[in-house]
């Protein structure tokens, strides 16, 4: 059977479904049991997940936890998370607890605005370009007037447009480059409509316009958490080491990643293991919030950490400073139940409140990260909050369960360890 075929969207669910089993696995019945088991039994519910995309044949699960205990600027906040990997929610939720008690995560937004651009080409005289475009500036953000008539209600809208000049980079390449203020909804729809009712009135002889998008590259939309203690409390209960050398060496685990990319890649993948989570779970876009970060860790021209640390007069101090384009309205965060549940939880959180408490999961994830890395390393725990998961691909029931767990409480977590004392307790259970 082709392996191509034409009109596939215009086929109902379940022809897709038979298509797919036919084509690609031997007609296993056993695929299509998979994918209708994760079908939701409520069908107005199934209904409005088929319906966030196309070619919807089933649901794709991934685990909802919270992380308690999150003193944020003196509120105190229990944070949703959805993420599949391993001790990611537990770490947040020792460091949430950890933070309770040394003053809690401080916070300051630095700016909420965002960009978007129209791309054009033009190869007239920049002069006459120039003129133009003041002439009809005010046009211009007339031509968006009915678009961004409720964004201005609440307190939003278009703050500026320049036309920037980019032909020392690309010859003819010049930009009409607009801020805006989008309050509460992420706004990627509300900027792209603007950028295109602008674009369709800029209209001289000669102007050849490219493209008009908004720009995932958010470096005004900023956040800033901070957490900070004595040395003395820093070390409280965590390392048997001085808190100076303590301290000293966390810090220079940053200092490396700042001068090390390849060390800075997978620093800041912790951090992002804590803000994914939450903008998951809050139907955010995950992608734009990634691409946005790591273009803001290499704004200096190299790669490097997101997060950065004073040790200074006994205190210690640790920071983050994150862009992060958020909705809390619009989107799925209200038509995702579970999304709306998540914010739901956090109080119903403004944008800029939400950016707030991601920044600090990001802060708190690469808090964990380090401690455990510069200490005991990270496989000690990593693995016990794994060994669940390796049980799971041994079958093991709940009575071989608890027998293993309770052995591995005080014995080092080992793939190999693990299997050995399995197949020793399997027989025998
Ligand atoms: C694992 O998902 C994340 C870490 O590798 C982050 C780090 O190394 O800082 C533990």
């Amino acid at each position: 059977m082709s392996k191509i075929i034409k009109g596939f969207s215009k086929l109902s669910k379940n022809d897709k479904i038979e298509w797919l089993v036919e084509t690609f696995f031997n007609a296993d019945t056993s695929v299509t049991d998979i994918l209708k088991m994760y079908w939701n039994s409520d069908d107005k519910l199934q209904q409005l997940h088929d319906d966030f995309t196309e070619n919807t044949l089933s649901n794709f699960y991934l685990p909802f936890g919270v992380a308690p205990n999150f003193m944020i600027d003196g509120e105190a906040f229990t944070i949703p998370m959805v993420i599949e990997e391993s001790s990611v929610v537990a770490a947040a939720s020792l460091i949430g607890k950890f933070w309770s008690t040394r003053g809690g995560f401080k916070t300051e937004i630095l700016g909420t605005t965002k960009i978007g651009q129209v791309h054009f080409m033009y190869k007239g005289a920049k002069d006459a370009l120039q003129t133009y475009f003041d002439e009809v500036k005010e046009d211009l953000l007339e031509a968006t007037e009915a678009i961004t008539l409720n964004m201005r209600k609440r307190g939003g809208g278009i703050l500026a447009i320049e036309l920037k000049d980019k032909t020392a980079d690309l010859e003819h390449y010049y930009q009409l480059h607009v801020t805006f203020e989008t309050k509460d909804s992420m706004g990627a729809n509300f900027i792209n409509s603007c950028l295109e009712a602008i674009a369709t009135r800029f209209d001289k002889e000669g102007i050849q316009i490219v493209m008009s998008i908004l720009s995932n590259y958010v470096p005004e939309c900023l956040v800033r958490a901070e957490v900070s203690c004595t040395l003395a409390e820093l070390a409280a209960g965590t390392t048997d080491i001085d808190p100076q050398e303590y301290a000293d060496k966390f810090k220079a685990a940053i200092d490396i990643a700042n001068v090390e990319p390849h060390r800075a890649v997978t620093h800041n993948k912790g951090i992002m293991n804590g803000i994914d989570a939450v903008v998951l779970a809050t139907g955010n876009d995950f992608r734009a919030i990634e691409s946005c970060a790591h273009a803001y860790a290499a704004k200096d021209g190299q790669y490097k950490s997101l997060t950065q640390c004073e040790v200074k007069d006994g205190i210690f101090r640790f920071w983050i400073e994150i862009p992060l384009a958020l909705g809390t309205v619009g989107g799925l965060t209200a038509l995702h139940p579970m999304a709306k549940l998540s914010l739901d939880l956090l109080q119903k959180p403004s944008a800029a409140m939400l950016m707030r408490i991601i920044a600090v999961a990001g802060l708190a994830q690469n808090f964990a990260a380090l401690r455990a890395l510069t200490t005991s390393g990270i496989q000690k725990g990593h693995m016990k909050m794994h060994l669940m998961n390796i049980l799971n691909q041994l079958k093991a029931n709940a009575e071989e369960k608890e027998i293993v767990l309770a052995h591995f409480e005080n014995t080092p977590v080992t793939h190999s360890g693990v299997h050995e004392f399995y197949q020793k307790i399997k027989i025998k259970a």
